[in-house]
């Protein structure tokens, strides 16, 4: 009688056991998928896609989507016409930058997608690689390499705490990658490629100070009225073609025009939105050119570039960005011509 009454009770007690482990292994496994959930509630419906790369190899697509949701306004280091561009580090030696774009509609979305495909197969050496992208349901990710001196943009016109002077040898090997680069698109990609917004906040620079071009398509992957804007934005700053305005075509000689601007921009310092330019009803195209036609281009050169600059390759410059800003698009050069009148410059012939 009481050997049963002791094994009913371990019985019991096993029975009590095993129910007490039971609850808390279903909680330890509700926190869980809880913490899971949590952690890639943000990507339902969403792709990531990586471009095969040396960088990138070595790294999930998981950790990357990771890491890029922990981003915040810490992290931000620059926005624009498209968006909000982060600094993504992932360990010590890869880090990226993160463009964050408001998505369109579904069929445009596709053609974004595709666009970007084919973006990824553009690698030059003066042109801003795309490592991969990010699709969700209200926003799009791009990943670019970072580039570590940020954009001609902010080495020209930044805030006088952290503007760094450029001498005249890296302004010129700066207009020459720059050209390299578009180049590239206009002539040597299949199909060619027209930037459509070349300007100094397109141009970024490298750990060596070599231009890498930017957002080149960008125009066209973004929605038909958001381009709208931004093109127009663009053209009230000074850097589109004439012919724009009364064609609203984008054409490799409209490229040619914005890099010609680029080039007044390297000379003179000056930034197509001067409001100085604006209270006097001009532009720096108009300026400069009525000055380089007297001759007097040591005027309007960039003070900061120091008397010891060479005026012989000063002036050849501002003649070829004379022919970049010709209001015929006929007669501007190609990019391919620019890249080989600046190599001329370059050798002093
Ligand atoms: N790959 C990059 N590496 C480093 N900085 C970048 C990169 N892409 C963009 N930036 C910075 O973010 C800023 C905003 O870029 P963007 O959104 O393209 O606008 P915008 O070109 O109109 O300035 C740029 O001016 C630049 O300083
Ligand atoms: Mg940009």
């Amino acid at each position: 009688m009481r050997k049963s009454l002791v094994i009913a009770f371990f019985v019991t007690i096993c029975f009590i056991a095993f129910v007490i482990s039971k609850i808390v292994i279903s909680i330890l496994l509700y926190k869980r998928w809880k913490r899971k959930h949590v952690i890639y509630e943000g990507y339902t419906g969403g792709k990531m896609v990586i471009f095969r790369s040396s960088i990138l190899k070595s790294l999930t697509t998981e950790m990357v989507l990771k890491k890029t949701q922990k981003l915040n306004n810490k992290d931000i280091i620059g926005s624009g016409g498209y968006g909000v561009v982060y600094e993504l580090k992932l360990n010590d030696s890869a880090a990226f930058a993160v463009k964050r774009m408001n998505r369109g509609t579904a069929e445009r979305d596709k053609g974004f997608e595709r666009e970007l495909q084919a973006m990824a197969d553009i690698k030059h050496r003066n042109v801003v690689t795309l490592h991969g992208y990010y699709t969700a349901p209200h926003y799009n990710l791009l990943i670019y390499e970072l580039m570590p001196n940020g954009s001609l943009d902010s080495f020209l016109h930044g805030r006088s705490a952290n503007k760094k002077v450029l001498d005249w040898k890296t302004r010129h090997g700066i207009a020459l990658g720059a050209a390299r680069g578009i180049s590239y698109l206009h002539h040597d990609c299949i199909p060619h490629i027209i930037h459509r917004d070349i300007k100094s906040s397109n141009i970024l620079l490298d750990q060596n100070m070599e231009a890498r071009v930017s957002d080149f398509g960008l125009a066209t992957l973004m929605e038909p009225n958001k381009t709208h804007v931004s093109t127009i934005v663009a053209g009230t700053f000074g850097y589109l073609a004439p012919e724009y305005f009364d064609t609203g075509r984008a054409t490799v000689k409209g490229d040619v025009y914005s890099f010609g601007v680029v080039l007044l921009e390297l000379l003179t310092g000056k930034k197509p939105s001067d409001e100085a330019f604006m209270e006097e009803g001009t532009k720096l195209v108009t300026w400069v050119k009525a000055v380089v036609q007297e001759k007097k281009e040591e005027l309007v050169l960039d003070s900061s570039l120091g008397s010891c600059c060479p005026m012989h390759e000063v002036n050849k410059v501002f003649n070829i960005a004379m022919m970049c800003l010709e209001p015929d698009p006929l007669d501007r050069p190609t990019m391919a011509e620019i890249v080989n009148l600046l190599e001329k410059t370059e050798t002093g012939s």
